[in-house]
This record gives C-alpha cells, structure tokens and sequence, in this order.
C-alpha cells in the first residue's frame, strides 16, 4: 500500500522553475501514488514498465502565491518506491528539458531516462522508439502520463502510443481550465481543436443534441473523449471516477485514467480514496 515518503530536498539551483498554482500539489499527489501503486503492483508481473510523460515541464516548480520550490511529476514518478525500468521524458521548450535532465542526474542519477524535445504530436515517432517493444518473454507495460495546460493534446498522438502496445494513460483533462473558457472560440466552425482533441469532426451534431437534455460543455467533452478512446479498446471510466482538481472554487480540469484493464481502475480508485482520506501521507 501506500508508502510514507520523505520530503525531497530541493534547493534553489538557478534553472527554470515555472510558476505554478498551489492546486498543482494536489496533481502531484495523485500522479505520485498511482505511478507507485503501478510500479509496485506490476513490478513481478511484467518484465518492463516504462513511465512515459508527454508534457514534462522542467523537473521543479514554484508555488505562484508562497514561492516554495516543489518537485515536478517526473521526479515523483522517478522516487517511486519501485521505480520504472525506463522513462521516457517529453517536453516542448529546450530550456524545461535541460533543466529536467540536470534534476533527473540529481536525484535519481541511476534512472534510465530517455529525453524527446519538442511538440508531443510532432515527435510521437520518437517517443515510441523510446519505448521498448514488447514480445513473448520480455513484456512490456507503460503508464503515460499526459498533463497540458489545456485540451491541446490530439487524439491522434494517443492513439499512435496506444497501437500494438500495453499503454495505460492518465490524462489532465483541462475541462474547466480550457474547454468552458474558452468555449465561444473553440466551437466555431473553424476552429479545429476540439477535432483534434477527440480525433473526431461530427462532435458538433452531438453537442447540439445533448444542449437539449442540459448537458455541460464539459461533461459533454468527458463523455465524448471517453467514447474516442473505447475506440482503440480502454474500458470507459466513470466520469465521477475522473478526479476534479480545483482551486477554491474554480474547477480546473480533471485527472482521468484510461486502462484497458479493470484491475488499473482498482488502483485508481485506491488512490482516489487515499487522496482524499489520507493527504498526510503525501505532505
Ligand atoms: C502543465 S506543464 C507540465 C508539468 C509537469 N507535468 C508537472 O506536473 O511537473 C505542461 C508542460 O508542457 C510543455 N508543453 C506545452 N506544449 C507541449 C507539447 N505540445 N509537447 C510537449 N510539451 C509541451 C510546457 O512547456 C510545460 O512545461
């Protein structure tokens, strides 16, 4: 179950530290227990379990209204009681990733990390090679985690990691953040980003429907991008199982796992409760 951890000692270092709100912990403590309740669980299951992240940022954070330096999701999922046989870390800007890998060597030097620089959905080809292919003998599990600043990641990129491959994804859906705000813009019928979002192009039709049973935008987009991934064969998660993260009373977005295997949502829900009931064991 899950351990208690100790705080990880972090100290200024001069690199790119992005701003973050204090909502951001709370995303932390999540992917941090599920990754260690995966790698734990799987760990004599599978001969290798690889922790990929597509939008990696640079490894440290700062509390936007303290200051307080924190670590970033990839170093949770490196400190791991068990940790991964492979990472596999993405991220856009040069800056975040020269920093991740400095923090990386420093806290965990003895990690086989792998680094891909630029857009997730341009480099998909490289990230796959960086993931080993599994085969009778030699298996192979991933967890993807996948964390934008908004609903820009495309389906497509999920789809291209999820083809010929055991990939499970836990994914910042940023309904609220992005999608609700943004809402006026994003349905036009030029804009093409919830297209790309839900790897579909007749989502339109289907929200005009569901404004007549009062459907929210957001649940609305929840429901539907649960229905794009049954498509390549993940079990449909409840939509209360998606955890909403907020920050008083502004709904951000919300951290959903998609598995094509139940006993992944046993976990989740594990984490689900113990994120609730027992926040102590991740402060
Ligand atoms: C919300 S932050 C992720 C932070 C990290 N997951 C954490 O919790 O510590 C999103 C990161 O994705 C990067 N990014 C934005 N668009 C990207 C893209 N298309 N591909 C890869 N990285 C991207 C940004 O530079 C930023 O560092």
């Amino acid at each position: 179950m899950a351990q208690k951890k100790e705080p990880l000692e972090l100290s200024e270092d001069g690199l790119i530290s992005p701003e973050v709100g204090a909502w951001a912990e709370d995303k932390h403590r999540l992917v941090a227990l599920y990754a260690s309740l995966f790698s734990s669980g799987m760990k004599d299951k599978w001969d290798n379990r690889v922790y990929v992240e597509l939008y990696a940022g640079a490894g440290y954070a700062r509390i936007r209204e303290s200051g307080r330096l924190i670590a970033g999701s990839p170093l949770h999922a490196l400190l791991v009681k068990d940790p991964f046989d492979k990472y596999v870390f993405c991220e856009e800007k040069p800056d975040k990733l020269s920093a991740l890998k400095v923090r990386v060597a420093r806290h965990a030097p003895s990690a086989a990390a792998a680094y891909v620089e630029g857009k997730c959905d341009l480099k998909v080809h490289e990230i796959s090679a960086e993931i080993p292919q599994g085969m009778t003998g030699n298996t192979v599990l991933s967890l993807c985690f996948v964390d934008p600043f908004d609903i820009g990641i495309k389906f497509e990129t999920i789809r291209r990691l999820a083809e010929g491959r055991y990939v499970d994804f836990l994914i910042t859906l940023a309904l609220g953040m992005d999608a609700n705000r943004n809402y006026e813009h994003y349905i036009r019928e030029d804009r093409l980003k919830i297209d790309d979002f839900l790897g579909a192009n007749d989502w339109r039709q289907r929200w005009a429907a569901a404004q007549w049973d009062a459907v929210k935008f957001t649940r609305f987009l929840a429901d539907e991008f649960t229905k794009s991934m049954a498509t390549l064969g993940y079990i449909p998660p409840q939509f209360y199982t998606m955890k909403e993260v907020r920050y008083e009373n502004l709904r951000l977005y919300r951290l959903a796992l998609f598995s094509r295997n139940e006993r992944a949502y046993k976990f989740w829900s594990e984490v689900s409760k113990y994120s609730t009931d027992q926040r102590f064991l991740f402060d």
